[in-house]
């Protein structure tokens, strides 16, 4: 509903003059005006076209604090991978093969345990994409999207393993 003060404030928002108003609305000025005084009232596709202006204003004025949300990281775009979400496609996935920990029991599947999580993520891309290919691993990576690679990462990375440095 567009009462008077309603059209009179999108206008001073929009910082238009009645003419412009109007022409933008494709209306007369004279209408405008009526809108204004309160003597008429916008209805049917002046009154969508009225709400469509008001609309496209609030994101107008959104859109910086968006933005400005996003650059003080009070907002992420980036989804944080998911640990538990991790776990559980783990288990129905990969744990066949890598161990529910991350430690394999079949000499030629690789342990995965406590391995870098970005290591993770870059050798499941490939596998996905076909940079790297292997009859098992392939179909497996295939199936999960981006989401999936983070968590599972996340969560093969967050495992114990206890590293031994090559001797010297
Ligand atoms: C059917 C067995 C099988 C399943 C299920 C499986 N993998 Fe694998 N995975 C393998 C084999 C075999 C390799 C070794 C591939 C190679 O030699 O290139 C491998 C390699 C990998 C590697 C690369 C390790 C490295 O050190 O470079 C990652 C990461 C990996 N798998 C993650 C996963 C994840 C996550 C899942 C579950 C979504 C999964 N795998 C499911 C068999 C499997």
């Amino acid at each position: 509903m567009f009462r008077k003060h309603d059209v009179v404030r999108l206008r001073a928002r929009l910082g238009l003059t009645q003419e412009k108003f109007a022409k933008k609305l494709e209306v007369s000025v004279w209408a405008v005006s009526k809108w204004e005084q309160g003597l008429h009232e916008p209805t049917g596709r002046c009154l969508r076209a009225l709400e469509r202006l008001a609309k496209l204003l609030r994101m107008k004025i959104m859109l910086p604090i968006i933005l400005a949300l996003i650059a003080f990281g009070v907002i992420s775009t980036a989804h944080a991978a998911d640990i538990a979400a991790g776990k559980e496609k783990v288990l129905f996935v990969c744990s066949e093969c890598h161990g529910m920990t991350g430690i394999s029991d079949v000499e030629n599947f690789p342990n995965l345990a406590g391995q870098k999580e970005m290591y993770l993520t870059i050798q499941l891309k490939a596998f996905k994409s076909g940079k790297r290919n292997d009859e098992e691993m392939t179909p497996e990576a295939k199936q999960l999207t981006d989401a999936d690679i983070a968590n599972v990462a996340a969560y093969y990375s967050s495992q114990q393993c206890s590293p031994k440095r090559a001797e010297r």
